[in-house]
C-alpha cells in the first residue's frame, strides 16, 4: 500500500469473561502485565508502526481506557510538588505529544467485524489502516510486529495479516489461512476461515490479532453478515476481498506472542517480561525454579 500507515484500531469492547470477577470493573486491557496495562503494549506497537491517531472502539463499561490516556491533572500535581521526577515522566509519556486518541462506541457486541466497522468514520475507505487485538501481546527485541507488518504492506502494496503455526486441535479458535508458497516470511492467501474444525480446517497457520487492511475492507464489512459464532467476523470480509481482486498476505512476525487473553498466557507474559527486567531477573528466575511462582 502506497500510503503510510498513520490509523490504528483497537476493538476493546469486549466483556473479558475468562477474568471475571476481575473484569466486573476492570477492563481486561487494563490488566497490567508487570507495571502496564495490556493496552500500553498494544499503543506502544502502534505508536512503533508510525501510527498518530488510535481509535479505540469501546463501550460504556470501557471507561477506565479513556481515563488512562487522558491527562491526569492531580496526579501529575502532587509528584511534581513532591520532585517525584521519574514517576511524573511515567505518567506523562503514556501517549506521545503527536499522537491523538478517538473513542468510538460498539453498542452491541456483535463480533469483531462489526468492532472494526465502527471505526470507518474515522478511518476512511481510502488509506490503509492497522488493527490490533490487545490479547494478544507481541513482544520482540527489534521492530514490533505491526511496523514489520506496515514495511510489507508498503512494500508489496498490499493488506498484511499476522499468522503463527498453532497445533491443529487448536484450528477452531482461530481465524486460519491457505496460502501459496511462501516468500521468505510472507505468502499471499487465497482462502481465509474463521474457527474451523480441525478436520475442516485448511492449514493450522492461524491469524494473530494484527492486520493491516485496505480502507475498502469497510464496505465489504457492511454487506457481511453473521458467520462463526453468530457474530460478523472480520476474517469473512478479508475472504470476501480475496475473492475479489484484494491481494493479502499472511506475515509469520519476528517476535513471541503472548495470548493474554487467557490465565495461562498472562502469566507468562508476566514471567517473561519480568525475566527481561534487570531489577526483577534474579529475583523472578530464583522464584520460577524454586517452584514458587
Ligand atoms: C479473533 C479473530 C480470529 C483471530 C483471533 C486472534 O478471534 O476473529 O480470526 O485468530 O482473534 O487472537 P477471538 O480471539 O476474538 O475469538
Amino acid at each position: 500500500m502506497t500510503k503510510p500507515l498513520r490509523k490504528v484500531v483497537f476493538p476493546v469492547a469486549g466483556l473479558g469473561t475468562r477474568f471475571l470477577p476481575a473484569t466486573k470493573v476492570v477492563a481486561k486491557e487494563m490488566l497490567p502485565v508487570l507495571d502496564r496495562p495490556l493496552i500500553q503494549y498494544a499503543v506502544d506497537e502502534a505508536v512503533d508502526a508510525g501510527a498518530d491517531t488510535l481509535i479505540f472502539v469501546t463501550n460504556r463499561y470501557k471507561h477506565a481506557i479513556a481515563d488512562y490516556f487522558d491527562k491526569a491533572y492531580e496526579l501529575e500535581a502532587k509528584l511534581a510538588e513532591k520532585r517525584k521526577d521519574e514517576l511524573l515522566a511515567l505518567v506523562q509519556t503514556v501517549l506521545p505529544k503527536h499522537v491523538r486518541c478517538v473513542f468510538v462506541t460498539q453498542p452491541e457486541a456483535l463480533g469483531l467485524g462489526h468492532a472494526v466497522l465502527m471505526a470507518k468514520p474515522v478511518v476512511g475507505n481510502d488509506e490503509p489502516f492497522g488493527v490490533i487485538l490487545p490479547d494478544d501481546l507481541i513482544w520482540n527485541e527489534g521492530p514490533g510486529a505491526l511496523r514489520q507488518m506496515a514495511k510489507v504492506a508498503h512494500d508489496e502494496d498490499a493488506g498484511v495479516i499476522a499468522v503463527e503455526e498453532v497445533p491443529h486441535e487448536d484450528t477452531d479458535k482461530y481465524g486460519i489461512v491457505a496460502t501459496d508458497e511462501a516468500k521468505g516470511r510472507s505468502a499471499r492467501i487465497h482462502h481465509m476461515v474463521e474457527k474451523p474444525k480441525p478436520a475442516d480446517a485448511p492449514s493450522n497457520l492461524a491469524v494473530v490479532g494484527r492486520y493491516v487492511l485496505p480502507g475498502r475492507i469497510f464496505q465489504l464489512l457492511e454487506e457481511t453478515t453473521p458467520g462463526a459464532g453468530g457474530e460478523i467476523q472480520l476474517t469473512d470480509a478479508i475472504d470476501r476481498l480475496l475473492k475479489g481482486d484484494g491481494k493479502v498476505l499472511a506475515h509469520r512476525f519476528e517476535g513471541t506472542r503472548f495470548d493474554c487473553g487467557s490465565k495461562v498466557g498472562l502469566v507468562k507474559a508476566t514471567i517473561h517480561f519480568a525475566l527481561k527486567d534487570p531489577k526483577l531477573a534474579a529475583a523472578v528466575h530464583e522464584a520460577v525454579a524454586a517452584g514458587r511462582a
